[in-house]
Order: structure tokens, then sequence, then C-alpha cells
């Protein structure tokens, strides 16, 4: 990131934001990743012309496309190109399984290994999902009106490069009998710095952390619950509980309005985000940040590729845009601008505007395109 010295002490002086250079890798990806993508930069770009920042764009290859390419789902080069951004926006990897070229193949040549291996390779270990539902959507919210109450807002804090998807694994036939083993593991100093993210976000939100764990079966979540109780004494001010996952998976439909923060290992915070997904009307309203320790982000929604729609201008690219909102909140520190972002879609769904996932009576349909100019056009000072 570059910082106009002068300009900025200019603006100080004005009272206004500092004008930045801010080089952001794109993934465009697979399926309607690339559609989705455009109309985030588009947002962003009008977000820059609003507030005087530049956002420079950086091309990469990541999944199917990749693998179309170069024979592999994520290079060296695209990996070292990300690793020197500044921060990095992704559609979506993957296809439909069917498709031989990318799926009859070795599991790690795969399109979604490319995600795995980014995700791993730049150390994005703190996954933030949240879950908000917009009462503009509530009657696409599949619970009852009595469940929903007030409704909802949380944040799931996935752990992201550790846990089953990076444990050792292999299939072999053990005594005749074909036998495939994955490994689950953890150490004290990944759970640590996970918690450490989660009690962080909790005090800036309703300082209330739910660890979300399989205690009374497997060590790693014994080892869990005891990290995370040690890590919640620096932090008096946050309530700290705990909860079986499959008891999680039950609160989620039953009273979502308990959860503020969700702390969770990776395959559980898959699991229970695409189910927190779900509550808020459609996933297509899912965006998502993954950290390392720095500010460095890579930013996605949390939803795939979606290759049955792919090219069609019917995809909901908010999930996206929100994302590229998140980004700039917690990667570039700008959170007016990112505040702006975030009003341009409450005002485009109050306005009536509607994708085809969350199209209800009454509402104006739009495709990918127009949600896109529709949510550009509304970028303003607050
Ligand atoms: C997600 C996805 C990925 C994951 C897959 C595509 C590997 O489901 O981001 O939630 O499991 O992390
Ligand atoms: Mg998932």
């Amino acid at each position: 990131m570059i910082y106009d010295e002068e300009k900025q002490l200019k603006n100080d002086k004005k009272g206004e934001n500092r004008d930045m250079d801010c080089r952001i890798v794109t993934i465009p990806g697979d399926g309607i990743g690339p559609e989705i993508v455009r109309e985030a930069c588009k947002v962003l770009d009008k977000t820059g012309q609003v507030f005087g920042h530049k956002f420079q764009y950086t091309e990469i290859l990541m999944g199917g496309c990749s693998i179309d390419a170069y024979g592999v789902p994520l290079t060296e080069e695209a990996l070292e190109t990300a690793r020197k951004s500044d921060a990095v926006l992704l559609g979506a990897v993957g296809g439909d399984v069917g498709n031989s070229r990318w799926y009859n193949v070795a599991p790690n040549l795969r399109p979604e290994a490319g995600l795995l291996a980014i995700r791993k390779g730049l150390n994005l270990f703190a996954n933030i999902r949240p879950a908000y539902l917009y009462s503009q959507l509530a009657d696409a919210c599949p619970l009852k009106k009595e469940i929903i109450g007030d409704g909802f807002d949380m944040v799931i804090m996935r752990e992201l490069t550790g846990g089953l998807y990076f444990g050792e694994r292999h299939t072999s036939s053990v005594d005749g009998v074909m036998t495939a083993v994955d490994t689950l593991t953890y150490n004290e100093n990944e759970i640590r710095r996970i918690a450490v993210k989660a009690f962080d976000i909790a005090m800036k939100r309703r300082k209330k952390v739910i660890s979300v764990d399989k205690a009374n079966v497997l060590d790693s979540s014994r080892l869990w619950r005891n990290v995370v109780e040690e890590v919640a004494k620096d932090y008096p001010e946050v309530e700290l509980s705990h909860m079986l996952v499959d008891n999680c998976a039950m609160q989620l439909v039953m009273n979502p309005g308990q959860f503020d923060v969700i702390l969770t290992e990776n395959m559980f915070g898959d699991i229970l985000s695409d189910e927190a997904s779900m509550i808020t009307g459609s996933i297509g309203m899912l965006s998502s940040a993954s950290l390392n320790e720095t500010k460095f982000g890579l930013y996605e929604p949390s939803h795939g590729s979606a290759p049955d729609i792919a090219g069609k201008d019917m995809a909901n690219p908010i999930a996206t845009i929100l994302s590229a909102a998140m980004m700039l909140r917690y990667s570039f520190d700008l959170d007016e601008e990112a505040d702006a972002i975030e009003s341009a879609v409450q005002k485009v769904l109050t306005d009536g505007y509607r994708t085809g996932d969350i199209y209800g009576e009454g509402c104006t349909k739009v495709g990918t395109e127009k949600m896109g100019d529709l949510i550009a056009d509304n970028v303003c000072r607050q």
C-alpha cells in the first residue's frame, strides 16, 4: 500500500480521508466467479472515485481455469503475485464434478486444491464469515417468524489452515479391505492465535464468544477448550461459553439470535457457516475474509462457483461486493468507505431490487450486472 504523504497531510488538514493506492490481486476463478468479481471491482472503483483512492488490479488464475492453462490449480508464480499484493479478491473456484478435465485427476490437482493451497501458502488462518439477517430479506429466511424474532447478527470465526483439511491422508488396502485415513491435528499455538482473533472481534461487537467443539469425544477439542479458556483470561469483558457442535447445528435454527461470535475449528466452521448462511435467506449474500497475522487478507463470497448459472447474468454479486467492503475495512482501514458500500447495498435492497435467488413478490428482478450498477450508483459519502 502506498501512501502519498504530501496528499495525506493536505487531506488530514481538510479533515478528509487520505488518498491511497491499493494493490489488489483478483482471482475471478471459475463459473460465476468472473462476473461477480467484475461487479465488485466496479463498486470498488466507484468508491475510489468518491473517496479519492486508487485501486490497481492484477489478475491471476486459480482453480479450473488454471488447470486448463497450466495443468495445476495454482502456480507458484500466481501464489507469489498474490503474496506481493496488499489484498486478494476472489470469486469462486471449481465446477461440475462431472467435468472430467478437472476432476478425473489426483485430489491435489483439482480446482479446490488451489483454494486450500493459497490459504495455506499465505497463512490465512482466520476466516471471518458474518451471517446477518437483512430486514428487507426476512421473507427469504426459511425460519418461522417467532424464531427469527428481532433477527440475528453473528460472525463465525473459522480456523482455516489446520485440522482435518490439512492433516495427513491416504487410502490403502489393509488386510484386503480398502481403508481411508484422514488426520485431525491442532497444536496449542494454532488454537491460541484464532481464539485471539475471535476475542478481538468480539470486543468490537456484543462481547460474547461461543466456542464450538466436540470435547465430549475428541482430544483436539479438549485441547481447544483449554486453550480458549486461557485466552479468555485476557478478555475479562468478553463472556465465553462452550457449545458442542451437534448442539450448535440445532441452536442455529432454534435460536439464532443468541449468537454473537462463534469460534470454531476448520471443518465445524465449514459446515456451520453454510447452515448460518442459509438462514439469512440466501448464500448469495454472505461475504468472508481470510486473514493472517498482519492486515493482509483474501476476500471471497462464502458461496461456490454455481456452474449451472455461469455467464447467464443471473448470479447475485452482493456477497462479493460485501467481501470487497470487508477488504476495505480489514486490510486498508477504510471504515467509512466500507460503510458506504454496505449502505449502498442496503439502499438497493430497500428500493426493492433483487437477483433471482432473493427475489420475492413485489420486487424488481435484476441481473448480475444491473445489481452491480445499482450498488455502484448508490455509493456516496454519508
Ligand atoms: C468453503 C468451501 C471450501 C472449504 C472448499 C471448496 C474446499 O466449502 O470455503 O467453505 O471447505 O473450505
Ligand atoms: Mg464450505
